[in-house]
C-alpha cells in the first residue's frame, strides 16, 4: 500500500471496480448520508476518513448490502448492486470487514475463518484448504491459535482474524472498518504489513475507513474526507495529508 500514486490518474472502466454516485442511505426517517459520490480503482488503497459519527460505518454497510441505499447509484465490477443482497454481493467479491469485528467468539479461529468462505459458489473444500494455507501464511499467529476461541484472543489477533475471515471470502475489494481501533500501534504496523503483502501480490483493492487519519492517508493511494454524512473532501492521499483544512480538523494542528 504505498502511497504517492496521485488522484489524477486516468480511469479506464475496466479500472473502475467500486462507483458510487448520489448515494442517500438513512435509518427509520433519519437520513445519515446525503448525495455521496466516490470511486475505487482495481488495485487501489482508498481511504475514508472522518469523526465519529460521520457516516463512514452506514457507507460500508449500504456499500456491502446490509442497509438499504434509499436513492443513487452502486456500481461494483460494472454490476448494478444499490439494491442487490448482502450475499450477492459478497459473492461478487466486495466483503466487508466490520467494525469490532463481530467475530463468533465461541467459535474456534479456524470455524471463523471458515465463515468467512460461505459466499463462495464453488467453495470446495480443498480450495477452501488452500486459502486457509494462504491466511496462516500471511498471520501466522492465526495458525498457532487455529484451535483456540476466538474471543479468548487479543485484540489484534481478532482483527487478524477478521481479516483473514473477509479474505476468505476472495475478495476483489476489501472494506475494512476501523482496522486500528482499540490497538496498539506495533500490532497495527504488523497487521498493515500483512495487508499490504496481499494487497500488492493480489492486486487486491481496499477501502479503508479509519478515524486515525494518519494512519489512512500514509496507506493509502487515494482519499475522501466525510463529515455530517457527505463528501466534503477529495484527493490523493499526499494532497489530503499535507491539506491545511485536514491537518487543522483531523490531525490536530
Ligand atoms: N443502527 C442505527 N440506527 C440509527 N442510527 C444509527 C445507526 N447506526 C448509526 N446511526 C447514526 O448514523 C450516524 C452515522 O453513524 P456511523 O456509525 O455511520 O458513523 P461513523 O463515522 O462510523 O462513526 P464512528 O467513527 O464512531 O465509528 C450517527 O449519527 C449514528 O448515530
Ligand atoms: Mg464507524
Amino acid at each position: 500500500m504505498s502511497a504517492g500514486v496521485t488522484g489524477s490518474t486516468s480511469t479506464t472502466e475496466s479500472d473502475l471496480l467500486l462507483y458510487v454516485a448520489h448515494l442517500d442511505v438513512g435509518y427509520g426517517d433519519t437520513q445519515v448520508l446525503w448525495d455521496v459520490g466516490m470511486e475505487v480503482r482495481r488495485g487501489e488503497v482508498v481511504a475514508m476518513v472522518g469523526a465519529n459519527g460521520a457516516g463512514k460505518s452506514t457507507l460500508l454497510t449500504a456499500l456491502s448490502g446490509l442497509l438499504p441505499a434509499w436513492g443513487g447509484q452502486v456500481t461494483f465490477e460494472g454490476q448494478d448492486i444499490a439494491r442487490a443482497r448482502a450475499e450477492h454481493i459478497a459473492a461478487l467479491g466486495l466483503i466487508h470487514v466490520p467494525q469490532g469485528r463481530r467475530l463468533f467468539a465461541g467459535l474456534t479461529v479456524e470455524d471463523n475463518l471458515r465463515l468467512g468462505a460461505y459466499t463462495r459458489r464453488a467453495g470446495t473444500e480443498r480450495g477452501i484448504h488452500e486459502d486457509l494455507d494462504r491466511v496462516y501464511a500471511l498471520f501466522p499467529k492465526l495458525r498457532e491459535r487455529r484451535k483456540q476461541v476466538a474471543g479468548l484472543m487479543s485484540g489484534g489477533e481478532q482483527q487478524m482474524c477478521a481479516i483473514g475471515r473477509g479474505l476468505m471470502g476472495r475478495p476483489a475489494l476489501l472494506l475494512i472498518d476501523e482496522l486500528s481501533l482499540g490497538l496498539a500501534p506495533i500490532v497495527v504496523d504488523d497487521i498493515l504489513a500483512a495487508l499490504d503483502t496481499i494487497q500488492k501480490r493480489e492486486q487486491l483493492s481496499v477501502l479503508l475507513v479509519e478515524q486515525d487519519v494518519q494512519i489512512a492517508l500514509e496507506r493509502a493511494h487515494r482519499g475522501y474526507v466525510i463529515e455530517n454524512g457527505r463528501i466534503v473532501i477529495q484527493g490523493s492521499a499526499n494532497e489530503l495529508l499535507h491539506s491545511p483544512a485536514v491537518r487543522a480538523a483531523y490531525l490536530g494542528e
